[in-house]
């Protein structure tokens, strides 16, 4: 299938593992070159960038936490001083305390929120200093926890509503300039994420058993939408969430 993507430039961030990782091998399945960003696990994203090269496209592997602008900076002057443009963004990088919001503190909220929403300001704004080949294409990465209530999610949640309000104003004011800005949003996947939550079992056993299409999420299906965002045939689409949970959010 030729979707007109080979030999643009993508960064997904937070793709050394889990969903981001998906979304980066699967952009190099459409010889996209895919930089590769991570905060710790250096070993896991090399491995990423190791299987970019051998489905035939470009990797570079970028350390740097996407909450901190120096960071960002120095990450996107080596985008330039290697491909000196940039066609893709994925913002994908999350983290963030989960907690009862009895007990999160102010520093937890403002940690989560400046590594899941403010983060995605630096990164555009680097990004369209840039030039592309053609449009821009920007996706970040956000969950049902925006517009729900899940236990524990309480700074996560509100991050990632803040992200999708972001992701509107963007789309507005950077259409004009050639840039389009939309979200995915997903269920459940069980990566690495979900075992920071205390109760993981009962999250991935009411997803199962709530989810009209019968199974759960995995990092291919969230990637297979974005991969479609970053097509012209998405051309027309602009500030928007799609949400892909197997149909888990419309439920009664
Ligand atoms: N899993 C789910 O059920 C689910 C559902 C809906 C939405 N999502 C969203 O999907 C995205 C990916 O989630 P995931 O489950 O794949 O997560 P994950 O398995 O925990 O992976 C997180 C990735 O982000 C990187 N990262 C974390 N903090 C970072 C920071 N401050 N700066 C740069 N990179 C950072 C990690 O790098 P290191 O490897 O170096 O630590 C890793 O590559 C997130 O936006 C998440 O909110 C997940």
């Amino acid at each position: 299938m030729d979707l007109r993507l080979r030999g643009r430039k993508a960064l997904v961030t937070g793709s050394s593992r889990g969903i981001g990782r998906a979304i980066a091998l699967s952009l190099a399945d459409f010889k996209v070159d895919v930089a590769i960003n991570y905060l710790r696990h250096r070993e896991r994203a090399e491995e990423t960038a190791r299987e970019i090269e051998a489905r035939g496209a470009r990797a570079l592997v970028l350390k740097g936490n996407v909450a901190r602008p120096e960071h960002v900076h120095r990450m996107f002057e080596t985008i330039a001083a290697e491909w000196g443009e940039l066609d893709i963004l994925v913002s994908n990088a999350a983290s963030g305390v989960l907690r009862p919001a009895t007990e999160l503190s102010l520093h937890h909220f403002h940690w989560t929120m400046d590594i899941n929403a403010a983060a995605l300001l630096p990164l555009i704004q680097e990004m369209v200093r840039l030039p592309s080949k053609e449009e821009k294409v920007v996706v970040a990465v956000s969950s049902l926890g925006a517009i729900r209530a899940i236990p524990n999610y309480t700074a996560v949640g509100a991050s990632k509503a803040a992200l999708e309000s972001m992701v509107r104003h963007l789309a507005l004011e950077l259409a004009p300039n050639g840039v389009r800005v939309n979200a995915v949003s997903a269920g459940t996947v069980d990566t690495d994420a979900l075992t920071h939550f205390p109760n993981r079992e009962d999250i991935l056993e009411t997803a199962r058993n709530r989810t009209p299409a019968g199974r759960l999420l995995d990092p291919q299906d969230v990637a297979n939408v974005v991969i479609f965002l970053c097509t012209e045939f998405a051309s027309m689409i602009h500030g928007q969430t799609l949400v892909v949970d197997g149909g888990y959010s419309i439920r009664g």
